[in-house]
């Protein structure tokens, strides 16, 4: 049989693990989630979720990843061959991320070409909306497909198959090496920029200014944990995949810990950067920041293109700013992506080259979708189903049924064994009850949420196929392809 692939290095494999971790998450979805969720309130049931189910959730699946070393679907089966589906789920909550995840970042690659002469112009806002997007009037009017878009959407994928068709060492190790120390050098020279221009404290006096009375709303802790799982790259496949390309004596715990630390870090970085230019722009425009402030997509696309054309040096900013969301982007994209050619390669015993051509060329297909005028609508829809539903039910279900119908100890026997340092009690604990019950409630508080008040306002009709429908269809597929793998076979 065929050696499995392996990490070259430790720093190797902390690097895609962080590279993983660190992405659109961190730059454009964590200062927004700040934003809305009460400013620096928000970073305690930030910091809470990191250390009760993220760090506890990281170390069990390096643990799983390794001992089992297998993808996702193989190692649920050989946790419990009635599990395999858990693994194909989770593998198809990656596919679906990936099809959209791609296309932010085929607009960050068009905004970075935008940058040279400040193409997006003075109202940003329109330009992003009516000359880029082409916006529709609504989730069903998708039109036709925009070249435009599609052009770096597929570049973006060729880059992702070229480097996956290279394996694991000389393809995802080699690319995080570059992409992380220029992706930490580029972010910290916009902050270091931008902390010195007026009104960057005001920025930062919001950031982390605690407005407690959210700490109250089930929303706010759901919004973290969901954060901070999609930020972590923990409960979709992901780290269960890179784990498994450990050797049996690497480290768990401490490559755990580093891993998050470094990717927590790296969000306060962009925090800071990103709230130090809204501070600012506040400043010149005489507005208060909240004023300033947008959420979701418009923050990267319409806000911080303002912001960068009142800045000194305003095409420099935009390159860097643009090259960061574009590396951020493609090393997770990379390891979302290579969580499901494991699933492929192993589960219908196929070469490399094989799956990941299948997995790029049906993911650039389904990614067209968003390339319409109706994308835009139909990514928010399917980013917050997937997000609520896919990623932390996911996650959900894996703690349950590990820490409740498996022997957690045996992982955490096992984390401990090689480890620099060793995991207590407290671990188990945190994912068998705290974690376990918190993420139990929030879930059925958010499904109650999304019942009683549709997402955004959306039509029933749209959120019920783009948002439901899809939620609802993974978990059959899942089956089938667990019915359909070679996997549990013979040779
Ligand atoms: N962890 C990746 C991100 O934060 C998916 O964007």
């Amino acid at each position: 049989m065929k050696q499995r692939d392996q990490w070259g290095t430790r720093l190797g494999f902390i690097l895609a693990a962080v590279g993983s971790a660190i992405g659109m998450g961190n730059i454009w979805r964590f200062p927004y989630m700040v934003y809305e969720n009460g400013g620096g309130a928000f970073l305690i049931p930030y910091f809470v979720a990191v250390f009760t189910a993220g760090i506890p959730l990281l170390i069990l699946e390096f643990g799983v990843g390794q001992k089992y070393a297998g993808s996702t679907p193989a190692t649920f089966r050989t946790l419990k061959e009635k599990w395999a589906w858990i693994g194909w789920w989770q593998i198809l909550v990656c596919f679906v991320i990936a099809c959209y995840y791609v296309v932010i970042i085929g607009w960050s690659f068009s905004y970075l070409t935008f940058s040279f002469n400040l193409g997006w112009g003075e109202d940003t806002a329109g330009f992003f909306f009516n000359e880029y997007l082409h916006i529709s009037n609504g989730p069903f009017e998708l039109g036709g497909i925009q070249w435009h878009i599609l052009a770096p959407l597929a570049m973006v994928w060729l880059v992702c198959w070229g480097v996956l068709m290279c394996g694991v060492k000389k393809g995802i190790e080699a690319a995080n090496k570059f992409f992380m120390p220029a992706l930490f050098l580029m972010v910290i020279l916009i902050m270091a920029r931008a902390v010195t221009m007026p009104g960057a404290v005001d920025g930062l006096n919001w950031l982390f200014k605690p407005d407690f009375a959210k700490l109250g709303d089930i929303k706010v802790w759901a919004a973290a944990f969901g954060q901070v799982f999609f930020s972590l790259s923990v409960g979709f496949a992901i780290m269960i995949t890179y784990s498994s390309y450990l050797s049996e004596e690497a480290d768990i715990n401490n490559n755990a810990f580093m891993t998050a630390f470094i990717n927590c870090g790296f969000s306060m970085l962009a925090g800071i950067m990103i709230f130090s230019v809204l501070g600012y722009m506040a400043a010149q425009k005489g507005v208060p920041i909240q004023e300033v402030v947008k959420s979701g997509v418009s923050l990267a696309f319409v806000t911080i293109p303002q912001a960068i054309n009142f800045m000194p040096g305003a095409t420099f900013i935009g390159i860097l700013f643009f090259l960061s969301l574009l590396f951020a982007g493609v090393s997770s994209m990379i390891s979302i992506c290579e969580a499901c050619i494991a699933g492929i390669l192993e589960g219908f015993k196929v070469s490399r080259k094989a799956a990941t051509s299948l997995l790029c060329g049906l993911g650039f297909l389904v990614s067209l979708v968003y390339t319409t005028g109706g994308g835009l609508y139909v990514l928010d829809i399917v980013d917050h189903f997937i997000n609520t539903y896919a990623v932390l039910l996911g996650g959900f279900i894996e703690i349950v049924l590990l820490s409740w119908f498996f022997r957690l100890e045996t992982i955490r026997e096992h984390v401990n064994r090689t480890s620099d340092f060793m995991v207590g009690s407290w671990w188990t604990f945190c994912l068998k009850f705290f974690t376990s019950f918190v993420l139990g409630y929030m879930l059925v508080m958010k499904c109650v949420g999304d019942i009683k008040t549709p997402y955004e306002g959306y039509p029933l009709e749209a959120l019920g196929v783009y948002g439901w429908a899809v939620v609802a269809a993974l978990p059959v597929v899942a089956v089938i392809l667990a019915k359909s793998d070679s996997l549990g076979r013979k040779e």
